[in-house]
């Protein structure tokens, strides 16, 4: 069976109002992009979705992981979007083109990219999650519910084929340097790291049975590779779900409580994730409360994406939704103060530096 590669590479190209949305002819400049690709059959099929301001370009490609034609693809198309959203004067337009020579890869130049190549099953359930307002560290909290925590997936203990569990590997992301461990025996240790999601952040997850790719994250952190706060990383997450991985059930039950992500307004204050619909993708209070779409897709004969379905368009996570506006409520309260703004080091790329610098001398020793 030939191998398929699901690429997801997004970018911030420009805001419809403000950061809130995205504009429709930016999506349909995209899709026509992508569609000429599709007929010289660089890709086998595509979807371009938003959530919030950013732009996501779903294709799937026998290529491989970081391909640099379609890595290309995707940067030539964020360009072209760029100078329409300049045209129409879209807020913040190019904002996460960081760099304008192209070398064979947009890792470290502003986009957030999520690759995996598999063998195509009889039948593939994939989810697709895009965040806005947030960073990448918002998805271990997740990945660790649907990966190695029976109490959210009842499937590690009843599912034979992952009862053994699931290995993560984690980048440190300051040091640029990553770990595996192995759920369940060493979640003590993992949590250890993984709780500082700004600093440890889940970047693959492999059945451990057989080393099968489950799931892979986007960890680009733009701060870090601007040197300055330049707009949210607002990551993208693949699950693979069913037969021998967690259910779609198991999957989006990581997702059924609003837990607390770095992001929101200005990059610099914690808020509630909060699981929405495709329409409902519009961070606008205090620009947010940060927000998480799904796409769910069958994959299908030659990588043809079946779908996208809105899988949080559901009533069951209307209380999910419901905590994350009563959660907002309760961190605005808290105005400048931590734990609703980040803590200083967080706060290094922004304002922080320049009004310590600012204050020099002012400082007196304590005698
Ligand atoms: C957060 C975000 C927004 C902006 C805020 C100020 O990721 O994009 O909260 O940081 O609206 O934006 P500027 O500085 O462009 O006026
Ligand atoms: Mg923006
Ligand atoms: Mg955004």
């Amino acid at each position: 069976m030939a191998k398929v590669t699901i690429s997801v590479i997004k970018a911030d190209i420009g805001g419809y109002v403000g950061h809130s949305s995205s504009h429709p002819d930016i999506l349909k400049l995209a899709e026509k992009n992508l569609e000429k690709a599709k007929s010289k059959s660089l890709l086998l099929d595509f979807c371009v979705m938003r959530c919030g301001d950013d732009l996501e370009l779903i294709m799937t490609h026998r290529k491989g992981e970081e391909n640099s034609e379609i890595h290309k693809l995707a940067w030539d198309t964020f360009i072209d979007c760029t100078e329409l959203a300049k045209k129409m004067k879209l807020y913040g337009a190019g904002q996460d083109i960081l760099s304008d020579a192209f070398s064979g890869n947009v890792k470290g130049m502003g986009p957030g990219v999520a690759e995996m190549e598999f063998e195509e099953r009889k039948s593939d359930p994939v989810i697709i999650f895009m965040a806005d307002k947030t960073s990448p560290g918002a998805w271990n909290f997740p990945l660790y519910k649907i990966f190695a925590d029976p109490f959210n997936t009842a499937g590690l203990v009843i599912d034979p084929h992952i009862h053994d569990g699931f290995k993560f590997e984690v980048l440190d992301v300051y040091k640029q340097e990553t770990v595996i461990f192995s759920a369940p025996e060493e979640i003590y240790d993992m949590l250890v790291f993984i709780g500082a999601k700004e600093y440890y952040i889940i970047r693959r997850v492999w059945r451990k049975k057989d080393n099968e790719i489950a799931s892979v994250s986007s960890t680009q952190k733009l701060a870090l590779i601007a040197g300055k706060y330049v707009g949210k990383d607002d990551p993208v997450l693949i699950v693979r779900a069913q037969s021998g991985f967690p259910a779609v059930g198991e999957v989006l039950e990581g997702f059924a409580f609003p837990y607390l992500v770095a992001g929101w307004m200005r990059g610099s204050h914690h808020g509630p994730f909060m699981p929405c619909s495709f329409k409902d993708a519009n961070p606008t209070r205090f620009d947010g409360p940060p927000r998480v779409i799904a796409a769910g897709f069958q994959i299908a004969e030659d990588g043809k994406l079946i779908g996208p379905r809105d899988m949080f368009d559901d009533p069951s996570f209307d209380r999910a939704r419901r905590m994350a506006n009563e959660v907002t409520d309760y961190m605005r309260r808290h105005g400048p103060f931590e734990p609703h703004r980040l803590p200083l080091h967080d706060m290094e790329y922004t304002t922080l530096p320049n009004v310590r610098k600012k204050l020099q001398g002012r400082f007196k020793k304590e005698k």
